[in-house]
This record gives structure tokens, sequence and C-alpha cells, in this order.
């Protein structure tokens, strides 16, 4: 079995390529930084010697490096888990946010996953086989002040999987969209999380990995999940 995750040199997306890695998944990583990711595959490697783990530096953002990254991918295997993970968080609000903030979080959350999603799907498509996942964000289903060119990114990254859910049916693909609340991962750099206050990044990867162990008939449409005290 094969998983292909972008953003996986750290969070979230190195503790998603940590539980498949355990689950005996050859893993396809990228992230734009190549000296944590080649970490990341090294550390993997040397804990789960039997898995294939590859790893190339792409930034996302840009669709000449999604292409290559796609096609790179594709040359090993057809994926049977992608995992949309990459993507940045710049707090602002709309008002008075950095100019290019927008496009900035579009081309990184969205446009990523879009161009993605639709360079593997037809091979995924032909074997009528495969398991979508797009990490978007409580961020997604509600305005918050100071959520501004994120949020905004994020509901449109919600818009895009909802709609591959749709299309995606009658292939015989499944499509899971991910809401995370508050994760503990560099997106929180500083925070005293000694209270346990919010979540593990662990938490969000065993329920990716959970939504992909049911019959071929159920897909879970969406994980919506909260630090145990709510948002903060
Ligand atoms: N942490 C939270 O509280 C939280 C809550 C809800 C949703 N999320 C979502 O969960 C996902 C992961 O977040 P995280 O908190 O784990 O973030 P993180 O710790 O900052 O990690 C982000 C990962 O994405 C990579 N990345 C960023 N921009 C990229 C690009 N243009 N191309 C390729 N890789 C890129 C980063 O590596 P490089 O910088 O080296 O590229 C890193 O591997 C994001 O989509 C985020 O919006 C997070």
């Amino acid at each position: 079995m094969n998983v292909i995750i972008t953003g996986a040199s750290k969070g979230i997306g190195k503790a998603i390529a940590e539980i498949f890695a355990s689950n005996g998944y050859n893993l396809f990583l990228c992230s734009r930084g190549e000296v944590s990711l080649y970490k990341v595959m090294e550390e993997l490697q040397t804990r789960f010697p039997a898995i294939t783990i590859k790893a190339k530096p792409a930034d996302m953002s840009k669709k000449e490096e999604v292409i290559a990254f796609a096609n790179w991918c594709l040359s090993f295997a057809v994926p049977d888990v992608v995992v949309n993970n990459a993507g940045i968080f710049h707090p602002g609000n709309v008002l008075d946010e950095p100019e290019g903030s927008l496009e900035n979080h579009i081309e990184t959350n969205l446009y990523s996953a879009y161009h993605l999603t639709r360079l593997l799907s037809p091979k995924m498509i032909e074997r009528k086989l495969g398991h979508l996942f797009n990490i978007c964000s409580i961020a997604a289903l509600k305005a918050y002040k100071n959520g501004g060119a994120y949020s905004i990114s994020k509901f449109a990254m919600n818009g895009f999987s909802m709609n591959l859910r749709e299309e995606m049916k009658s292939h015989g693909i499944k499509v899971t969209t991910v809401h995370p609340g508050a994760v503990l991962t560099d997106s929180w750099d500083g925070f005293d999380n000694t209270s346990k206050r919010i979540m593990e990044a662990t938490d969000i990867a065993k329920m990716v990995y959970a939504a992909t162990l049911l019959s071929p008939q159920a897909c879970v449409e969406e994980i919506v999940i909260r630090p145990q005290l709510g948002d903060l």
C-alpha cells in the first residue's frame, strides 16, 4: 500500500506519515525545506526498515512543482491514499493583513491540493480504488476574528473537498475532509501547552488512519476534532 503526504516534514503531516509507516505503508513525502524532509525520511526508515520511503522537496504553492511531484510519485506507484496536508497559517484580518496574504494562502492551502488531486485521480479512478484526505480546519466551518486569508482559504478548501466527494462517489474513491481545531505544531510556536489545552498531532493522525480501515462501501466524509475544552 502506498500513501502520498504533502507537508510531511513536521507537525500533522509528519504524524500522519508515522502512523501509516507503522502500519506498513510505503511513503511518498514532500515539503519545501529539504533538510527537515530528508531527516524525517531517514528517521522513519530507521524505525520502519521494511517499507519504502521516498521524499522530494517541492513547493506545492507552485503549479509546476506540483506537476513534477505528482509525476515523480506516479513513476513509483499509484497511491492508495493521498493526504493533502501542506498548509500555511498567518493570522490576520481582511482589512489589514499584508498585501498578497490571500494569494499566498490560496496558492498553498487550496491550489496545491486541487492540482495534485487532478493529476493523481485519473490513475486512481482506473483502479476504482483510493482514499483522498483534505486537511482543512475548524476555520473552514466558522468565521472568527483574526481568521482573514487563512480562514478564507480553508473555506475554499472545504468547498473543493465537498465537491470532490460528490464527483468521486461513482469512481470508488473515498474523500474525507478533516477539520482539526488547535493542534500543537510549529503553527503554535511559543504556546505554553503545559495544561494540555490544545491537541497533539497524533490525535489527528489516528483519526485519519482509522478512516482508512472501513469497508469499501463506507466513507467517512468529515472528521471534526476539537480540544476537549473547545476552541481557543
Ligand atoms: N496546527 C493546527 O492547529 C492546525 C489546525 C487546523 C488545521 N491545520 C492544518 O493542518 C495542516 C498542517 O499544519 P501543521 O500545524 O502541521 O503545520 P506545520 O507544523 O507548520 O507544518 C506544515 C508542513 O507543510 C509544509 N509546507 C508548508 N508550505 C508548503 C508548500 N508551499 N509546499 C510544500 N510543503 C509546504 C511544511 O514544510 P516546509 O515549511 O519546509 O515547506 C511542513 O512540512 C495545514 O494544512 C494546517 O492548515 C493545522
